[in-house]
């Protein structure tokens, strides 16, 4: 499933780069470029960020 459609970011790509140790926000942008257009996948992104995180 896509997150992010401005940049072609999957839920998947998100996922496997917070587990490489992206686990800011930021970080995810500055890698992967989520959020860095429409501004509109940011809160499903933050969720799956969240998600991920309390996994650990
Ligand atoms: Fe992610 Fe537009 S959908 S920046």
């Amino acid at each position: 499933m896509y997150v992010c459609l401005c940049k072609g970011i999957t839920e998947r790509q998100l996922k496997e780069a917070i587990a490489e140790g992206h686990s800011e926000f930021m970080d995810l942008k500055r890698e992967l470029g989520v959020g860095a257009q429409c501004g509109k996948c940011i809160p499903v992104a933050l969720a799956i960020l969240a998600e991920e995180t309390a996994k650990n």
